[in-house]
């Protein structure tokens, strides 16, 4: 892991946060617990989110664990007896994190999860909520909420069928069974797994070919697949329109061009 020299920090420290070259990173930090999710991270977690959303010079976040054994490891169990013992000390539990994924569903930057070791429970739905999903070799996936008696959600679940499909997302539903970083690959759960040595530095990399590519046509990107994902009915088909005009009338595109015909790297402002 590199140097870091602004770093942040939110919930006692169990939240950090860098930015440098464009580039956000939000840090999980509670390695005792394996990066267990308590209410506090999630508060720390929005927090984070909220200060790279609105920092003008960063362009990608990318989410990332610390101590080299877990992304995160799910919800903080121990937190359950007190805020979790029943459906409604859950539904309250749920307003305390919700926000923040919320956030995190509709961040208008690109989001990278950055996943080495256990990557558990709500620790999948932040990866899942992530824009893409990138793995160390000796990482593993699972959904054990059958094991705890606990129901997953609807945003949770239906991330994972979009990108699993319903068969794969049943077995490890019912069965709250672990899965390597192959066959999580192989399923579509993540896009790359790379060794433990290299996941940082191929994560970067791709964060800074993201970083130095034009925010208006990233954003146009973006905003177009999640509309690609919902029901027909409920797609914002004014919102793609109106990031293609934003797009298309932007200085970077004619920054674009002329980069190109003058044989030389862009130049990307933003607008
Ligand atoms: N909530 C609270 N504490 C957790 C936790 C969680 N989700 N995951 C791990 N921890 C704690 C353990 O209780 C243990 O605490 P201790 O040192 O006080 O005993 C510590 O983190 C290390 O965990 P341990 O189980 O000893 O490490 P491991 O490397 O053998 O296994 C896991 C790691 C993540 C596989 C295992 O801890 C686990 O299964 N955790 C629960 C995962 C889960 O069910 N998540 C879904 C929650 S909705």
């Amino acid at each position: 892991m590199p140097e870091i020299s602004n770093e942040k920090s939110y919930a006692d420290g169990k939240i950090l946060q860098h930015a440098g070259d464009g580039v956000g990173v939000i840090t999980f930090n509670n390695p005792d617990k394996r990066n267990a999710m308590s209410l506090e991270m999630w508060e720390g977690f929005g927090e984070a989110l909220t200060a790279l959303r609105d920092d003008d010079a960063v362009r990608v976040v990318i989410l990332r664990g610390a101590g080299g054994k877990a992304f995160v490891s799910g919800a903080d169990i121990s937190q359950f007896e007190k805020t979790r013992h029943n459906a409604a000390a859950s539904e309250e539990y749920a307003r305390r994190s919700v926000a923040q994924r919320a956030l995190l569903a509709d961040y208008p930057k690109p989001t990278i999860a950055c996943i080495q070791g256990f990557c558990l429970g709500g620790g999948m739905q932040v990866a899942m909520l992530a824009d893409i999903r990138l793995a160390s070799q000796d990482s593993q996936f699972g959904i054990p909420a059958a094991r705890l008696g606990i129901a997953y959600g609807y945003d949770g679940l239906k991330h994972l069928v979009s990108l699993v499909g319903p068969s794969w997302a049943r077995l490890l539903m019912y069965t709250g069974m672990r899965i390597d970083s192959a066959e999580a690959l192989r399923i579509g759960l993540v896009e790359r797994v790379f060794p433990e040595d290299q996941l940082w530095g191929e994560t970067m990399a791709i964060a800074e070919t993201i970083s130095q590519n034009a925010p208006l046509a990233i954003k146009a990107a973006k905003i177009t697949i999640a509309q690609v994902l919902k029901d027909e009915s409920a797609r914002d088909m004014d919102a793609i329109k109106a990031i293609g005009t934003a797009c298309m009338d932007s200085a970077d595109f004619r920054e674009g061009r002329q980069a190109f015909m003058e044989k030389r790297k862009p130049q990307f402002q933003g607008k």
